[in-house]
């Protein structure tokens, strides 16, 4: 995370960019991996949440497997070091190139949200004469009390299998010989912090496990999920997630038979703290009603606060916290040409001006991924708290 003190070796980079916070994510990677170890569950780390080649190396060199949404992820996981067998290939919409690269690749498994989907991989394996490993990827219907954007697992979303057809995936699987079952997946959403809807899910992993045993098909492997949450109002004082709490409530409620296998796919919690996005004020803007900082950052870098309303904490870091400072009410907003490029309205900070660095911090996750160049902006860059040489080269 940005500590102001680290202020002083990159007032001079050009803003905007991604401070990348290596130490950070090294001991929440270290946490999370103690955390799943104790109950023997294995963590696919899902690339969507940021696939910085920096990043990726540290989360393999850790012993993450990864989770992939698309050809290209896939293909950055394995040119990063993770090795195929642990690669997992999920995505509502695999296109026939994608899932040929993948089989050709031998990936550990897909995890399948169509019955055509089956039908289609069956016939792609067919003609490479290779069986592939598929996992069922169910619609448990499990409200996440999320944000309604990325909540992912109620029947009205277009994720998953409803529960209502799993006797045509019975039937598709029997008769594809190119399908290997492995087992059933689940996501019921992202940034999950009311933990106890977790049971909820347990209880229809469990139900449905037996189910797909009753009719000869073994689960080897549980894939379970739900995001869990990171603290976006308080960073700093809560910098790592609380994996204990999660894996615990997935231990004492998932009914795990002999030779089974937990697997969890997690994105956010082993990122999301890990960078700051540090933009400089362009502009002082006062209004009647309003006072605007236009910062050289905008939804191009960040679009999280527009496309969900997302809360990232702000700070002034080139004016630090003193007594007696006068606070102004500001809209911090971007420079791009939409209304709705706005970081957050009404942001107490102490007065600011041309120049300034202001911090966006929890910026790790869904940040640099999802950034654009609308407007035909710069890409954003990253710069990172370990010295080149430091960094894991792959
Ligand atoms: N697995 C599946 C099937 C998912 O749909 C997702 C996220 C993940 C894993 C990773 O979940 P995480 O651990 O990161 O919560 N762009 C949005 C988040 C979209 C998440 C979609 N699915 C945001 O910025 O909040």
């Amino acid at each position: 995370m940005f500590n102001p003190q680290t202020l002083q070796q990159f007032n001079n980079t050009d803003t905007p960019f991604y401070y990348y916070d290596l130490n950070l994510l090294r001991q929440t990677l270290n946490i999370c991996k103690q955390a799943a170890g104790r109950y023997n569950f294995k963590v696919h780390y899902a690339l969507k949440a940021n696939f910085n080649s920096a990043v990726l190396k540290e989360i393999q060199v850790a012993g993450f497997g990864a989770d992939c949404v698309s050809g290209n992820e896939v293909k950055a996981a394995i040119a990063n070091g993770f090795p195929a067998h642990e690669v997992v290939f999920a995505g509502v919409g695999k296109s026939d190139r994608e899932i040929n690269a993948a089989l050709d690749a031998d990936i550990f498994c897909f995890n399948v949200e169509s019955v055509q989907e089956l039908l289609v991989i069956n016939d792609l394996a067919a003609a490479k004469n290779k069986a592939a490993k598929v996992a069922i990827r169910i619609n448990p219907n499990v409200d996440a009390h999320t944000h309604r954007f990325i909540t992912t697992g109620l029947d009205e979303n277009k994720f998953g299998i409803n529960i209502w057809q799993l006797d045509d995936v019975v039937f598709t699987l029997d008769n594809c010989p190119n399908l290997q079952f492995i087992g059933i997946h689940f996501h019921i959403g992202s940034q999950i912090t009311e933990l106890d809807v977790f049971k909820d899910l347990c209880a229809k992993v469990n139900e449905l496990s037996d189910w797909f045993e009753q009719r000869n098909l073994p689960v080897k492997v549980l894939n379970v999920g739900g995001g869990l949450g990171v603290d976006y109002n308080a960073p700093h004082e809560n910098p790592v997630a609380d994996f204990e709490h999660y894996f615990k409530i997935f231990n004492e409620h998932l009914i795990v038979k002999q030779g089974q296998e937990v697997h969890f796919e997690l994105g956010r919690a082993l990122v999301a703290q890990s960078a700051t996005l540090v933009s400089r004020v362009l502009y002082v803007k006062n209004g009647i009603n309003k006072n605007f900082l236009v910062l050289d950052a905008g939804m191009t870098e960040l679009i999280r606060p527009m496309l969900y309303q997302a809360y990232h904490k702000i700070e002034n870091i080139s004016k630090p916290q003193q007594a007696e400072q006068k606070i102004v009410n500001y809209d911090v907003v971007g420079p791009i040409c939409e209304s709705t490029d706005c970081f957050q309205e009404n942001v107490q900070l102490p007065e600011s001006h041309r120049g300034d660095l202001l911090a966006i911090y929890s910026a790790g996750a869904y940040g640099e991924v999802m950034a654009s160049s609308y407007n035909l902006r710069d890409r954003v860059q990253s710069v990172y708290s370990l010295p080149e040489a430091e960094l894991i080269k792959g």
